[in-house]
């Protein structure tokens, strides 16, 4: 299977369905590498790290790892070159933290972005669980587990791959070792889905801010949440002038629409480009626009929903993948955590070097 090919590794907390956030920021890219077939990628349901915030109610970690898996196939990730697997069940996921803790210091966790920007809006103050603080360590042994070198995420992950890069650094000068790889992130090809706005034009699409668009709405939902959106508040009437630039409509244009959509849809207009100037300009009302964007998101979301129910249908199948890959993945992981632990020097019983050390040193003695 694995055939010497460089390794992806991603995913994502099973913490509720999945959102277009999620397809334009890594889901999309994942597929397009699938296809490639230059890779051999593994998508994790990252469970252990959804408890991390949400140690109080696992039942809704565990009602939504189906949930991903269905996103996950409904947008084309193929269980015959894809490795899907759930993060609770690797074993060495939960020893190379203890062995990379001690390779990081508490500031350099606290410098970490995006760790600050999720304590501050998790409001945690003096109950700062130590499990979520040390979390970027849980990702790097993820990554380091599987011995990847990619990493296709949006930009809020770029610092876990930071600091999983120094992880690997440190681990290899201190060890005398070259067996980690420092992964590499692969972000979306358009700056506008690195982080993607929200419907309401907040700054990232979020379950808990609750202006998503999931990638299994019903075609009224998305139409609703569409004709729903934010634009420019100023733009009141058709033949005022409008704002293009972090107006949540345009960027999903950006992120969606193809100039073949245009010829179908908006034949009025070659491009993106040409409709924004007349936005700019004024005289271009924003239903007109919505629904264009209607249009198009329809188009690209309603086979992903048909592949969605087909597969719903077939639950217990989903379930033999997620196992199947996940045994895998055991083995597989395990492997790597020996070398490991033979970089460090606690390969006690892995083989004889251990035994002849000892038995050496005691037939010296007793001389
Ligand atoms: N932190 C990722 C998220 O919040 C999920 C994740 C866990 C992950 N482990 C990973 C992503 C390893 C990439 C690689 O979505």
């Amino acid at each position: 299977m694995m055939e010497n090919k460089n390794i992806i590794l991603t995913g994502d907390r099973p913490t509720g369905p999945l959102h277009i956030g999620h397809y334009v920021g890594s889901l999309r890219k994942r597929v397009e590498l699938q296809e490639t077939g230059n890779y051999q990628q593994f998508v994790m349901i990252a469970d252990l790290q959804a408890l991390t915030d949400n140690y109080d109610n696992p039942k809704k970690i565990r009602e939504n790892v189906m949930e991903v898996m269905l996103d996950y196939l409904a947008v084309g990730l193929d269980p015959n070159k894809t490795i899907f697997l759930l993060q609770s069940q690797i074993p060495a996921l939960y020893q190379l933290p203890m062995f990379y803790s001690n390779l990081v210091t508490m500031a350099r966790l606290g410098r970490n972005p995006t760790i600050k920007n999720e304590i501050k809006m998790r409001k945690f103050e003096n109950n700062l669980p130590v499990g979520f603080m040390t979390y970027p360590i849980s990702q790097a042994a993820d990554i380091t587990a599987f011995g990847a070198k990619y990493v296709p995420v949006g930009v809020d992950q770029l610092p876990m791959i930071e600091q999983t890069r120094e992880i690997v650094s440190t681990f290899n000068r201190i060890y005398k070792t070259n067996i980690l790889i420092e992964p590499e992130a692969i972000l979306p090809d358009k700056e506008v889905c690195y982080r993607f706005i929200g419907t309401d034009g907040n700054t990232k699409m979020s379950k808990s801010l609750g202006n998503c668009i999931y990638l299994k709405d019903s075609s009224e939902t998305i139409k609703k949440k569409i004709m729903g959106m934010y634009t420019d508040p100023n733009h009141l009437r058709v033949e005022d002038p409008g704002v293009t630039e972090n107006n949540p409509v345009f960027i999903y244009l950006e992120a969606f629409a193809t100039d073949e959509h245009f010829k179908k849809y908006l034949p009025e207009y070659k491009n993106l480009q040409e409709l924004k100037e007349h936005y700019e300009r004024g005289g271009l009302g924003d239903v007109k626009i919505k629904k264009f964007l209607n249009n198009v998101m329809q188009e690209i979301l309603e086979p992903i929903r048909t592949r969605r129910d087909e597969f719903e249908k077939n639950k217990e199948y989903i379930f033999e993948i997620l196992e199947k890959g996940t045994k895998f993945s055991i083995d597989y992981t395990n492997c790597i955590l020996n070398k490991i632990k033979e970089a460090i020097g606690i390969d006690y019983f892995l083989n004889d070097d251990f035994k002849e050390e000892y038995v050496h040193h005691y037939k010296i003695k007793s001389k």
